[in-house]
């Protein structure tokens, strides 16, 4: 690709904010503290988890780095920055979590395989870019097209990246051409992140945004775009971010049975307490994020003081002075909604947080009833200690 490299090591990686949590040092892989989700809707860049699967990629040139987009299509195409500047310009709030999130807490009950997370593998942006359904009209694939004549049903997006899953190759994954060419899902090749060019951890010069889709799906670093008739072949396509069930393991697991996750499901995690909490007895306020994959709104976030025996309802919210109903045209369908609520703690105890999407889906309870190998998805209820001590806290 001119303009743009992909390193094989780690001597060339961008500077990061000290408060990052290191989760793993090469790749980059960090998480910022709990407590800066709850600061604000919008996640600062430097408080945004950084997920990488290998060495950050380097543009020499930004003149002469393009995207090529070829495969089943009628009019392949190269393009520069200047074309993709030069189609209408979107700016589209969007929750990115990984699927890896609060695994740590899902490996703690019987081991997973990957990176620990704790519960901040999550961000929230405004992500500027061009929509992808307007890049492909530029090759001759109309608007809420499923199949081409010639057959291409899915559109992938490969990377510059050198990773060690794909033998030193890039890191690519694909999307329903349905869902590509559908304007209403807001798919972005986005150069924009907060207002500000993309920075080189998050993608520079170029990113795919697939709201409502687990992380893994939002490919940084775009190279080239293909469209094809099956689903893309790549490791983190087919051989990882799979949902299994509990029973299968590394001695009888057979990926080919299981369809590459998308949407993520229901999520919820109190971000104002650690996991085991020393408090004063007392009204404390108890808050933090609720996400839901697919653009699916949040309906309810219930919290409770007594381990889930009793519940009450949070408030929730998105922009300031915006109050957040559900479904409804003021609110960012892909983001998350920020929830508090004040509540009284007397005694030591264990407060739980579990959400509700628009389509009633609900956290499940246990870890271990959605454990599967590689720990993708804890979504189970939130759980954290306060110990109450009555002297000198
Ligand atoms: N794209 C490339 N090229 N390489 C990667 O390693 N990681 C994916 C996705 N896109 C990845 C990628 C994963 S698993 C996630 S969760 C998101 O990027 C993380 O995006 P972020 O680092 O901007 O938060």
């Amino acid at each position: 690709m001119p303009g743009v490299r992909g390193p094989s090591d780690y001597s060339q990686e961008p500077p990061r904010h000290p408060c990052l949590k290191i989760n793993a040092k090469e790749p980059f892989n960090a998480e910022p503290p709990r407590s800066a989700l709850i600061s604000s809707y919008v996640t600062p860049v430097d408080f945004f988890y950084k997920r990488n699967h290998g060495p950050i990629p380097v543009v020499d040139d930004i003149e002469r780095y393009c995207v090529s987009i070829s495969g089943l299509v009628e009019n392949p195409k190269e393009l520069f920055m200047k074309d993709i500047r030069m189609l209408p310009k979107y700016n589209v709030t969007a929750t990115l979590q990984c699927a890896g999130n609060r695994r740590t807490a899902m490996s703690n009950t019987r081991k997973v395989k990957g990176v620990g997370w704790d519960v901040s593998a999550i961000g929230n942006a405004v992500w500027g870019g061009a929509k992808l359904a307007d890049v492909l009209e530029l090759v001759g694939i109309s608007m809420l097209t499923s199949t081409t004549q010639s057959g291409g049903k899915h559109v992938e997006f490969v990377s510059i990246d050198k990773c060690k899953e794909e033998n030193g190759g890039p890191y690519k994954a694909s999307i329903p051409l349905s869902q590509a060419t559908n304007p209403d899902a807001d798919v972005l090749l986005a150069y924009e992140m907060n207002g500000e060019t993309l920075n080189r951890d998050h993608g520079y010069p170029l990113r795919v945004i697939v709201p409502g889709v687990i992380g893994a799906r939002s490919v940084k670093w775009l190279d080239s775009i293909s469209v094809i008739a099956e689903e893309c072949q790549g490791f983190f396509m087919q051989k990882d971010y799979k949902m299994f069930p509990p029973s299968v393991d590394w001695d009888n697991i057979n990926w080919s049975t299981r369809r590459a996750q998308m949407d993520f499901p229901v999520q919820s995690v109190i971000c104002s307490l650690e996991d085991v909490s020393a408090i004063k007895p007392g009204k404390i306020k108890v808050s933090g994020y609720a996400a839901s994959g697919g653009g699916r709104g949040i309906e309810r976030v219930d919290v409770s003081v007594d381990g889930g025996k009793t519940w009450m309802e949070a408030s929730r919210y998105q922009k300031t002075g915006i109050p957040y109903i559900t479904d409804d045209i003021s609110s960012d369908k892909w983001a998350w909604v920020l929830f508090e609520v004040t509540v009284d703690v007397m005694h030591s105890t264990e407060i739980v947080a579990k959400a509700v999407d628009i389509a009633a889906n609900v956290q499940p309870e246990k870890v271990q009833d959605i454990w599967n190998l590689r720990g993708i998805l804890n979504t189970s209820w939130h759980r954290v200690q306060v110990l109450v001590g009555h002297s000198n806290l």
